[in-house]
């Protein structure tokens, strides 16, 4: 850990002036004097080709955004996590989602303990459940084959699967039907469920700590929904499996001990898709896929291990990150995958990040006077580009992109003589890049022949910075290279800002007073409410409403 404050190690106070001096420095000037910019300035690691020459750096700004790693001790961190020590301080826990992803025949260690055999060990019951499902052999209470699949969970343990889900399409069993169910409000139940026979379907309850509310409740009602139609408790054990560390509180629900698959506290919940909780996944895309998904993430995992710095994907945009988000004031960052079926990639990345790094003081508790995670969002191309990239093109915030596109459609439509969908598509990525980077001046719009009262509107002032992904295909393999990726990414910031990306305390006090709100609107006699005016006029309102129905 480093003992300096952020503010007081050398490179930040050598960062601030060093930015100072670019200011100023456009992105055309940086390309003009130096042509081999562009195939310079990227990096290429487990099929994925970043070119970051599009950003508003310099040979010396990546020098000192490499020694702020240094001076972080992030080689001490990478290394830290990876051997199971307790980086996870306030909840004194080792955080090794890369575990889930490591072969067969890796030792890693928490308390002495080998915990690589205990995960494929459950990989292994996964994969047999998930095979018996696929093949029509997993029978229903009436001895119909399953063939809807209900993810019951919320966050961490909904927002992978699904997103999974959605990006691996391709490659799932199509007579299958699936569906996510997350919202504690009772239509995200109902309009998932409103089509298909109780006889048919399958419900996994996902939930690291089997106590969320959201979950707890949907899962309940999943149980009268199913046992209304088959009036047999028994049913249970073949309509609910549970995914959890807690499996106990899974057995109080009444799920068989057999139908469980457990995980570990060691697994944050969002850094969880790839144990138990990719359960749907594993059915969706077989065994065999799910493994190849794990192999892509544990590529990933041993380039951020090994390579070095000024090369590692992760490292470069974490760094990146930190240098607009501190340097520049940038409070958000767009992720804007040209891929229609990353199209809940962006939902999934800002649990990731922001749940990991929106935190407001360092490890020792001490306030941080510098940003941390800046907000992530984002649509897939091209249809954001009809919607809100007016503002990243004209608006007054700087956004960084991150553009990420592949070189083969897995569905490649449209016609020979002419540019493809995917032809389309890509050159929109490129033009996005370069429009941002570049923009158009004054003297180009007036060239156009625009009157001159229309020529401030149009011009785009570019010096625009964007990250540029290329990856070959959508596949698991790339999935899991990418999630990877964007996960490493997140701990080299966590580890700049000196800050536990692994808890999320910052969820605690909403869900507590949830509680007592809950109670205080369903209370049968007047309760007295102790809450602050405002709060306390909206909870009289929803009772006076309840009251009428
Ligand atoms: O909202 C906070 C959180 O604890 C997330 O970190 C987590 O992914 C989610 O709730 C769901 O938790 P669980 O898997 O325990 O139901």
């Amino acid at each position: 850990m480093p003992t300096e404050p952020l503010p007081t190690r050398p490179a930040w106070a050598a960062l601030r002036s060093h930015h100072g001096e670019l200011a100023g420095t456009h992105l055309r000037d940086l390309f003009a004097t130096d042509p081999d910019r562009g195939e310079r300035l990227t990096a290429e690691a487990c099929g994925i080709y970043l070119d970051y020459s599009k950003h508003r750096i310099t040979d010396q700004t990546l020098r000192l955004l490499l020694q702020l790693a240094d001076e972080s001790d992030l080689r001490g961190r990478i290394d830290a996590m990876f051997s199971g020590a307790k980086i996870n301080v306030t909840e004194d826990r080792a955080v090794l989602h890369v575990a889930l992803r490591a072969p067969k025949q890796a030792v890693i260690e928490v308390d002495g303990l080998n915990v690589v055999p205990g995960v494929h060990e459950v990989l292994d019951r996964m994969a047999e459940f998930a095979t018996s499902v696929r093949e029509g052999k997993w029978l229903g209470h009436t001895g119909k084959p399953i063939v809807n699949i209900v993810n019951i969970g919320i966050g961490g343990s909904d927002l992978g699967p699904v997103m999974a889900y959605e990006a691996l399409r391709h490659f799932s069993a199509r007579e299958l039907t699936f569906r996510f169910v997350s919202n504690i409000d009772g239509t995200d139940f109902a309009e998932a469920t409103r089509d298909l026979d109780p006889a048919e379907t399958l419900f996994i309850v996902s939930s690291k700590t089997f106590t969320t509310l959201e979950t707890m409740t949907n899962a309940s009602t999943a149980r009268d929904w199913l046992l209304a139609e088959l009036q047999d408790r028994s049913a249970i054990a073949k309509h609910f499996v549970a995914v959890s560390t807690n499996a106990e509180a899974a057995s109080e629900f009444g799920i068989d001990v057999m139908n469980m698959f457990g995980f570990w506290d060691w697994v944050g919940g969002r850094y969880s898709m790839d144990s138990a909780i990719g359960l749907s996944t594993m059915i969706a895309i077989g065994a065999d896929g799910f493994r190849d998904l794990l192999a892509g993430f544990h590529e990933m995992d041993e380039h951020f291990r090994t390579a070095p710095f000024e090369a590692n994907l992760p490292v470069l945009l974490g760094l990146l990150t930190v240098w607009y988000a501190d340097f520049f004031g940038a409070q958000t960052q767009a992720v804007l995958p040209y891929d229609q079926y990353l199209k809940r990639f962006p939902a999934y990345l800002q649990q990731l990040t922001m749940e990991s790094n929106g935190k407001h003081v360092t490890l020792t508790g001490d306030a941080v006077d510098y940003a941390t995670s800046p907000v992530y969002w984002g649509e897939p191309g091209t249809n954001g580009q009809h919607s809100f990239y007016q503002l990243i093109h004209q608006g007054t915030e700087l956004i960084p992109c991150d553009f990420i596109g592949f070189l083969h459609s897995m569905n490649p439509l449209g016609s020979t003589s002419g540019p493809t969908h995917h032809d389309l598509l890509t050159a929109n990525v490129f033009a996005q890049g370069e429009a941002l980077a570049f923009g158009k001046t004054a003297d180009e719009v007036r060239a156009e022949g625009t009157p001159e009262w229309l020529v401030p509107h149009r011009v785009f002032e570019g010096n625009r910075p964007s990250s540029t992904m290329l990856i070959e295909r959508l596949t698991p393999h790339s999935l899991g290279v990418l999630i990877a990726l964007y996960e490493h990414s997140v701990f080299t910031q966590g580890t700049i800002w000196t800050i536990n990306s692994f808890d999320q305390w910052g969820v605690e006090l909403g869900k507590v007073l949830a509680k007592k709100v809950a109670a205080e609107l369903g209370a049968p006699d007047e309760p007295e409410l102790g809450h602050d005016s405002s709060t306390n006029a909206l909870i009289r309102r929803y009772r006076a409403a309840r009251r009428e129905v």
